[in-house]
């Protein structure tokens, strides 16, 4: 498998490849790879005729310094795994800190408007310019025709396509379902740093976003919160950061409901100082 860290010699590659007729797919990920990134892979490489997967730990996105210094690095298993897959149509780029960022490490500011205004935008400070930098900073060197990004992360998955908008680059923004552990977490790099207890007990979390989207149809969405507060207080191990129901598009929380409209709920959790995320679509 071709395993790339600079940003000219990859661009050299791809531009010898672009000139047979192809598609390139891209799939941008911070590596610890597991069957949710697995699942982008496989629908990029049904696509595409060649398939980017970028595994950089991107240190403007992290707004609390211990998160990033134990973000899970498993760069040989990683690769192990995308072989599994294909070895001569997936390329791997792997850059480091310095290559992206030259000698200082800072993001771009971005106005995504309401899209940042809440959720994991409100919670981690400067998380989205983080993102946005990065995914900008990749699409530009990679230049892929079409990139996949996991539902598993909806908020940033708006984000992404609105700086598309924004750039106006051309790459066209594909989502793709949550893949989830048999007991319903939404798979994720940080689930390996919770205890086997944490996982069991995990389970609450989906569970909860079931049942919220069954009483969608007959209850207030304030008692919806409401009841979503109480599965969580004082729970021994989970500790509820947000919960919300907002409009899919916008991202603006649900005032009146509007049938013609989607919505979905999102959820944030810490079990100790490992963040747990998941949201599902209600209508
Ligand atoms: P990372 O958390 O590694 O996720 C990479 C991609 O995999 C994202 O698009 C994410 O939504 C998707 N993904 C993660 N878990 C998933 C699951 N259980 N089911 C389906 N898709 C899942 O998201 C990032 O990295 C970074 O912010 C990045 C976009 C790479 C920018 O640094």
């Amino acid at each position: 498998m071709r395993v790339y860290t600079s940003n000219a010699e990859i661009s050299a590659f791809i531009a010898a490849e672009s000139h047979t007729t192809f598609s390139l797919g891209f799939v941008p990920t911070m590596g610890a790879l597991h069957a949710g990134h697995l699942s982008l892979v496989k629908a990029a490489l049904a696509a595409n005729s060649l398939v980017v997967v970028s595994i950089f730990v991107n240190p403007t996105q992290f707004d609390n310094p211990s998160d990033l210094e134990q973000y899970p690095r498993t760069l040989t298993e990683d690769l192990k795994l995308l072989e599994t897959l294909s070895k001569t149509r997936i390329i791997v780029f792997a850059p480091t800190v310095a290559e992206v960022y030259g000698a200082e490490t800072t993001a771009t500011t971005f106005d995504f408007g309401t899209l940042e205004s809440q959720m994991e935008g409100k919670y981690r400070a400067g998380h989205f310019d983080g993102v946005g930098t990065i995914v900008k900073w990749l699409f530009e060197v990679v230049k892929p025709h079409t990139a996949y990004f996991g539902e598993k992360d909806f908020q940033q998955l708006q984000i992404i396509k609105k700086m598309v908008e924004i750039t106006q680059l051309a790459v066209t923004i594909v989502g793709c379902p949550i893949e989830r552990e048999s007991n319903g977490l939404a798979m994720s790099s940080r689930n390996s740093r919770l205890t086997i207890k944490e996982l069991e007990a995990s389970a609450l979390i989906y569970n909860t976003l079931l049942s919220v989207k069954d009483k969608f149809n007959s209850e207030a969405s304030q008692d919806i919160s409401k009841w979503v507060q109480t599965q969580f207080s004082n729970h021994p191990l989970f500790e509820l950061e947000y919960f919300q129901i907002s409009e899919s598009e916008t991202l603006i929380p649900i005032q009146q409901k509007n049938l013609t409209k989607s919505y979905r709920a999102f959820i944030a959790v810490f079990a100790r100082d490992v963040r747990l995320i998941d949201n599902i679509a209600l209508n």
